[in-house]
Parts: structure tokens; C-alpha cells; sequence
């Protein structure tokens, strides 16, 4: 099975195309995203903690004019224009979002089109851990399947994938185990041409 990092090699990030991730948390995803020649980055994320870790993380990108990272929040994306965004990238997120149409809004507005998006969660692991439905308020891939096409989205695919293809380290030693928190579902759409 792929991981969901090997996901965004489906996204077809291209030499000066940009994409935005938003809930960047620790920066993982900027990081991998800048694995790939030319394409600049945009992360935003609601917590200045990780606004500043990430940025210290990507510093470098950050000076070079690469990458940008901003304090903001999904549900306005006032900042950033219209049409303006090749690709877009979130994971572990939208469970948190207050109005999931809202935010998706936003998303599909900065889009360009024929944009794409991947979007991952980890369904499985939040299932299983009893979460506090008041900090978890969307835990349904079925709704989030139904919002993406109600604001507009097509060509919504969804898949399982792992959290990281390969197994080395510490965890080849304990014989590659598969916890429900390496267990994703990759969601694809986009934007209409
Ligand atoms: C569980 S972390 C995931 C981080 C990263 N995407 C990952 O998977 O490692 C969720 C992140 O989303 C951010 N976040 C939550 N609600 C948000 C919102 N409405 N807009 C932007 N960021 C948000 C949090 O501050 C946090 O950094």
C-alpha cells in the first residue's frame, strides 16, 4: 500500500506550480511538499506555535522565496486570491473545522480551475480512540465526501492509504505492525476547467 506522502505525487506538482496546505501543524507536509523541484509553498495553519516551529523548520525556503507560512484560519482565506492556487494539500484536519462547507468554500474559491486537492484523514484511529466530539466534530467520510461535492468539487475519488509506504527503522525491527494511526483515506478533487 502507498503512503500518504507518496499521495502527493498524484497531485503532479509541476516547476513553479503552488500549493497550499492548510493545518500544517509541525510542518511535515511543507517539507515533503518541497521534496519537489520548483514547486513554492504556502502553509497556513490557525496556531502561532505552529506557525513559528514550522517556519523554523522550512527557514531556509522562507528566505529563498519559496515558501511562505501564514497565521490564518481555513474558514477565511481572505488573504490569498481567487484562482490563484495549482494545488492544495490538508491532513488530520477537518475533523477540527466548526463549518466544514465553509472552509471547503474557501478552498475551492483560491483554487485555480482545474486545481487539485488532496485531503487525508485518519478515520480508523479517531473511530477507535473515543475522541471528545466537542474538540472531533466531523469523524464521517461519507459527509465529508458529500460536502466536498455540494460546494462544487468533481472528480472526488477516494483510498486507502498508510502513513508511510516502506517500513525501516525501529519499526522494521518490530516487524513493520500497522496501527489504525497509519491507516488513511486520500481524497482527490478538483477544481472544473
Ligand atoms: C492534528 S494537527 C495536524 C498537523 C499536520 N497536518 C499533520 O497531519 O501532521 C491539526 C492542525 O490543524 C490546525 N488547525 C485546526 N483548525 C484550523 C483551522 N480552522 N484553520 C487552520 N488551521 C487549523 C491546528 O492548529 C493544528 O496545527
Amino acid at each position: 500500500m502507498i503512503g500518504i506522502y507518496d499521495s502527493l505525487q498524484r497531485l503532479d506538482l509541476r516547476e513553479n506550480s503552488n500549493l497550499l496546505e492548510v493545518c500544517i501543524g509541525p510542518g511535515v507536509g511543507l517539507e515533503e511538499a518541497l521534496r519537489y523541484q520548483g514547486v513554492k509553498v504556502i502553509g497556513v495553519d490557525v496556531s502561532k506555535d505552529m506557525v513559528e516551529l514550522s517556519s523554523s523548520k522550512i527557514a531556509q525556503h522562507i528566505q529563498d522565496g519559496r515558501a511562505k507560512v501564514v497565521l490564518g484560519d481555513v474558514h477565511n482565506l481572505s488573504f490569498i486570491e481567487s484562482n490563484s492556487i495549482d494545488r492544495i494539500f490538508h491532513m488530520n484536519c477537518c475533523y477540527f473545522w466548526e463549518d466544514v462547507e465553509q472552509a471547503l468554500k474557501e478552498l475551492l474559491r483560491v483554487l485555480k480551475p482545474g486545481g487539485k486537492m488532496l485531503s487525508a484523514m485518519k478515520y480508523r484511529a479517531i473511530k477507535k480512540g473515543n475522541h471528545d466530539p466537542a474538540i472531533f466534530k466531523n469523524t464521517d467520510p461519507e459527509s465529508y465526501l458529500k460536502s466536498l461535492e455540494k460546494v462544487g468539487f468533481v472528480n472526488i475519488e477516494s483510498s486507502p492509504v498508510q502513513l508511510q509506504s516502506g517500513c525501516t527503522g525501529i519499526n522494521a525491527k518490530l516487524g513493520c505492525p500497522v496501527s489504525s494511526r497509519m491507516h488513511y483515506t486520500a481524497v482527490f478533487s478538483s477544481k472544473t476547467s
